[in-house]
């Protein structure tokens, strides 16, 4: 059986706290890509999910006084709810506490071993629990991760490794011969030239802890966390013979926060060419939002709660915010007065106005609605289409805003209130059609603001194919604004 489905994950979040602005960044980005492929019809598996073994996770379980399995399972529980309110259309949920996980791990580490990949030496080298890996002594900054400004510690122990160094070529040619793997181009530049100055092995197992999967080879060990949840991005389909595996596999998106870019187009790719399995697609890797100019963090208490804040806006202007304000790939600055601007400037002003206005004309015209485009929208429609296939999905936004407020403009234009008649009728009829446009094709970012547009406009929720001109056919229902404004003091 051929591919037939379109892949897409996130990364597993480790559950050391509470979602916050960064993941739910990643998972709303997700979403958006996972609806947009279901719109055009095609067959979709989106999976996300939590990172739960390690170290970090053990740690955090610790400082709350909670046997780890406890901590982890109300923390999943807490992920998983804010997915469901941030409107996160997840096909599968995976936890690599899971059993279907671990065999998965199991299947894996066995096969690296036959293919002569895993052996036992000796680690020693400093270790960042933050990032759950080894740093170099040129990655170090005074003695600290730089990312987690934590003191590193020396560790020296036995210690099974992966052949990681014995892929460093194929690599470099699977690079070459697949230059979209990694997405956006200039990510992709770092990676090679790393993979270019030398692969070390890597270390695949831990002595001095027992928070994990069991390593198959020693009992005494248990696997490193990070060759740990790689692998679930398999162990989803059920494993690397599954019926399901060979539907959606290679995966089509990776999508990854640019400091695990390495883990998931070096290690990951030289884990699958080591059991036999293809390499997935893309890896897409996104920036990092900044808080007001500042890195989150807990220390500086600028951690952004996402359920706070869609419980102070909406879902939807919060969806909107994170793909309108950030370039795809590049970093963001998130601050509550910008959002507050874009729901006033936009989504009222511009998205919620004409939806208003224009049900307000349709529902009082007694006549025929009936009449011909004032504008093609098939080349925009395309150019949308080609954005969001190339993951530009703040161009694609910029494009539709520009459908909308160009539909704006022809209200003021044609001035309906001074039509009446045929005239009337065919105003109006550009701008239902138009209107039922738009919201196929916010579907993606907004998509109960798209619900509640096909609601009023009586009819079913459609698909991008549905996306041009037809003969009128809606029965409208007017109902309210579709946002409101905030009061700023
Ligand atoms: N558990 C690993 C991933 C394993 S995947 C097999 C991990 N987890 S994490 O909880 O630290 O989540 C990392 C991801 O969260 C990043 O790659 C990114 O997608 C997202 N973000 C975390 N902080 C972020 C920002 N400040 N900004 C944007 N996204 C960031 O790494």
């Amino acid at each position: 059986m051929a591919k037939k489905g379109f892949y897409i994950t996130t990364p597993l979040y480790y559950l050391n706290g509470p979602p916050h602005l960064g993941h739910a960044y990643t998972t709303v980005i997700a979403d958006v890509i996972a609806r947009w492929h279901r719109l055009k019809g095609e067959k979709v598996l989106f999976l996300t999910g939590t990172d739960e073994h390690g170290e970090k996770v053990l740690e955090a379980a610790q400082v709350m006084d909670k046997g780890a399995r406890q901590f982890v399972d109300e923390l999943s529980a807490i992920f998983k709810n804010a997915w469901d309110t941030l409107d996160i259309s997840y096909d599968d949920f995976i936890r690599t506490t899971e059993a279907r996980h671990k065999r998965t791990v199991k299947d894996f580490i066995l096969a690296a071993d036959r293919k002569g990949d895993v052996y036992k030496g000796n680690y020693k080298g400093f270790y960042c629990v933050g990032c759950e890996s080894f740093k170099t002594e040129s990655e170090m900054v005074n003695g600290e991760c730089p990312d987690h400004k934590r003191r590193l510690e020396m560790r020296m122990e036995e210690s099974y490794f992966f052949r990681l160094s014995k892929y460093q070529d194929r690599l470099l040619k699977f690079y070459k011969q697949n230059p979209g793997f990694i997405s956006p181009a200039y990510r992709a530049d770092e990676i090679k030239n790393r993979v270019k100055g030398g692969l070390k092995d890597l270390s695949i197992s831990r002595e001095n802890l027992r928070w994990g999967i069991t390593f198959p080879l020693d009992k005494e060990h248990t696997t490193y966390v990070w060759f740990d949840a790689l692998t679930n991005y398999i162990s989803a389909l059920g494993g690397r013979k599954s019926a399901k595996f060979k539907r959606f596999w290679p995966a089509d998106v990776h999508l990854v926060g640019k400091e695990i870019n390495w883990f998931h187009s070096v290690i990951w790719p030289a884990m699958l060419f080591s059991v036999g399995v293809k390499p997935p697609n893309k890896v897409l890797v996104h920036g990092w939002w900044l808080v007001e100019g500042q890195k989150m963090s807990k220390t500086v208490g600028n951690v952004v709660d996402p359920l706070q804040v869609v419980g102070k806006y909406s879902v939807d202007s919060f969806r909107y915010y994170l793909v309108r304000d950030a370039a795809f790939g590049e970093d963001g600055d998130f601050s509550e007065k910008k959002l507050v601007e874009r729901i006033n400037g936009e989504l009222v002003a511009d998205l919620g106005n004409l939806v208003y206005r224009a049900l307000t004309l349709a529902e009082k015209y007694k006549g025929k609605v009936a009449g011909r485009p004032f504008e093609n929208l098939a080349p925009k429609i395309k150019s949308i289409e080609r954005n969001m296939d190339g993951n530009r999905l703040n161009q694609a936004m910029d494009e539709v805003w520009q459908i909308i407020r160009d539909t704006n403009k022809y209200i003021s234009r044609t001035e309906p209130w001074k039509s009446e008649g045929k005239n009337l009728g065919n105003i109006i009829y550009n701008l239902m059609e138009r209107i039922r446009i738009i919201a196929i094709l916010i579907e993606p970012f907004m998509p109960s603001t798209s619900r509640r547009i096909f609601d009023q406009l009586g009819v079913k929720p459609q698909r991008l194919k549905d996306a041009k001109y037809r003969p009128f056919k809606s029965r409208i229902k007017k109902n309210g604004y579709l946002f409101v404004k905030v009061e700023v003091k």
